[in-house]
């Protein structure tokens, strides 16, 4: 028995020590959203987040994962309110889809970690889209990173507010 925590649910996988977790989900967990694509970490479509990095699910086998903390697509947010899950509406990335969940996840690790990634950084993902959605991709990773910043901005303080004067006074060179 495998224990682990699935999107914030406590579960005991009565699997295989060596089931790939790809497989786990999708298949123990009715969790779909995570999809199989090649079997040999070349694609990124099984991409989740495990204690905070993003992991191909097909190359790591749930014996491995004991105590482990896993995000799922189903789990990144409770309403698709994750801010690559918007940009990437905003910017109309979806094409056939398949690509997304994987994607979604490693942009997301990978914001976590990287404030403002570079193209040669989100270039250098593992995720393939058979699409050709890059240029999207690309554009949906620089929104998102925006709004992740601009929403740990700490609020702006109006100057007249702490002075009780005028701030185009505050702002003259002395
Ligand atoms: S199915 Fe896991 S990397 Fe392709
Ligand atoms: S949108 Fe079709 S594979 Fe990426």
């Amino acid at each position: 028995m495998t224990r682990m925590t699935v999107n914030g649910e406590a579960i005991h996988y009565r699997l295989d020590p060596a089931t790939p977790l790809l497989w786990a989900l999708r298949d123990a967990s009715n969790l779909t959203g995570t999809k199989y694509g090649c079997d040999s970490r070349d694609c990124g479509a099984c991409t989740v987040i495990i204690d905070g990095t993003a992991v191909t699910s097909c190359s790591v086998a749930i014996g491995a994962l004991e105590g482990a903390v896993v995000t799922t697509i189903e789990g990144l947010s409770p309403d698709g309110s994750h801010p690559v899950q918007q940009a990437w509406l905003a910017e109309q990335v979806t094409m056939c889809g398949y690509c997304e969940p994987g994607f979604i996840m490693a942009i997301a690790a990978m914001l976590d970690a990287t404030a403002n990634p570079s193209n040669e950084q989100v270039a250098a993902l593992p995720n393939i889209c058979r699409c050709g959605a890059y240029p999207r991709i690309r554009k949906a990773v620089a929104r998102a990173a925006r709004a992740a910043a601009a929403s740990s901005k700490p609020e702006q303080t109006d100057p007249k507010r702490l002075s009780g004067g005028s701030s185009e006074m505050e702002q003259k060179p002395l």
